[in-house]
């Protein structure tokens, strides 16, 4: 068992001239986490025998947004799971991979070693890595994520699409409701908007991070794909988070209009206390969002819908 100090994470050179930038624009990173027995087949299907299989997420989509459905794994083992992804249009999520798991926990402690080591006054915590398997032209739909994200991509083929993080991509209102947990990740989405996307053809070796909210998607190439999705707060992504829950609250409660929160400034002193204190108010009386429903069950004999 590794104890992540014998991983090797990024190539040398690769943050040569680039950490000031960590973060405060899109960039991409040269890996070699890719060559690891654990993503090979064997390795993939020994850990999705392994993992806890209630925290797999299995999902399912056609070519547009709507199409997107939740499903649940059935009795089916890690060989023939490899398989069905393989053929069929799927995306697996073994969500909380590094809690889950020795070897993907040794990586991630690897990955925020390393990548602190490169990147000064880099202070990442609320780290997590969540492997992604999915299929042959699979697709992730234009959202966002509240932490900041590094894609470590490990097998296959994909199409990277990251846009500015400014108006006319987002709108406030829909940032803020992300972040305060009342909408799912997606937001509203038109092919003009790829005009302004930067593109990325991903190869296994390579690693994109981008700034803290800035939409994406994701097109999969017509192989199988494996991505380790590394999710993180920092004190100053966790204000900004902090800060878009209580605008959301001040403008659902007093009209008030807040923008996209671009830039740090005096009022995350006080929205980040508000945020923490409505927080726990909606902790009391809310119960958790229902995730999307599962619609179907993925077993041997394929997809099953309900
Ligand atoms: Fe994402």
């Amino acid at each position: 068992m590794s104890d992540g100090h014998d991983i090797r994470v990024y190539d040398s050179g690769a943050f040569d001239g680039r950490s000031a930038h960590f973060g405060r624009e899109v960039q991409r990173f040269r890996h070699c986490l890719h060559q690891r027995p654990v993503f090979t087949d064997d390795g993939l299907i020994e850990l999705l025998d392994r993992y806890p299989r209630q925290h797999i997420g299995v999902f399912t989509m056609g070519d547009t947004p709507d199409t997107w459905r939740r499903g649940r794994l059935g009795q089916i083992g890690g060989a023939e799971l490899l398989e069905r992804v393989r053929d069929g249009r799927l995306w697996l999520n073994l969500r909380g991979a590094s809690e889950h798991d020795a070897d993907m926990s040794a990586i991630r402690d690897a990955i925020f070693g390393e990548t602190r080591a490169n990147v000064p006054g880099f202070h990442p915590f609320r780290a997590d890595a969540g492997l992604l398997i999915s299929s042959p032209n699979a697709r992730v739909f234009y959202h966002l994520d509240i932490p900041r994200v590094m894609l470590f991509h490990l097998r296959g083929h994909k199409r990277f699409y990251v846009y500015p993080r400014e108006a006319g991509y987002i709108q406030p209102s829909d940032l803020e409701n992300v972040a305060r947990g009342l909408t799912e990740e997606e937001i509203p989405y038109v092919a003009g908007l790829d005009a302004g996307a930067q593109v990325f053809d991903l190869e296994p070796g390579e690693m994109v991070h981008w700034p803290q909210n800035a939409p994406h998607r994701i097109d999969n190439g017509g192989d199988l794909n494996v991505s380790l999705s590394v999710e993180f707060m920092t004190p100053l992504a966790l204000m900004r988070a902090n800060a878009l829950y209580a605008n959301g609250w001040l403008r659902e409660r007093f009209g008030a209009q807040a923008g996209l929160e671009w830039q740090p400034s005096l009022a995350w002193a006080w929205k980040a206390p508000l945020a923490q204190a409505l927080r726990k108010v909606v902790a009391s009386k809310r119960k958790c969002k229902a995730p999307l429903p599962p619609s179907f069950t993925l077993g041997t004999s394929g997809l099953q819908f309900e």
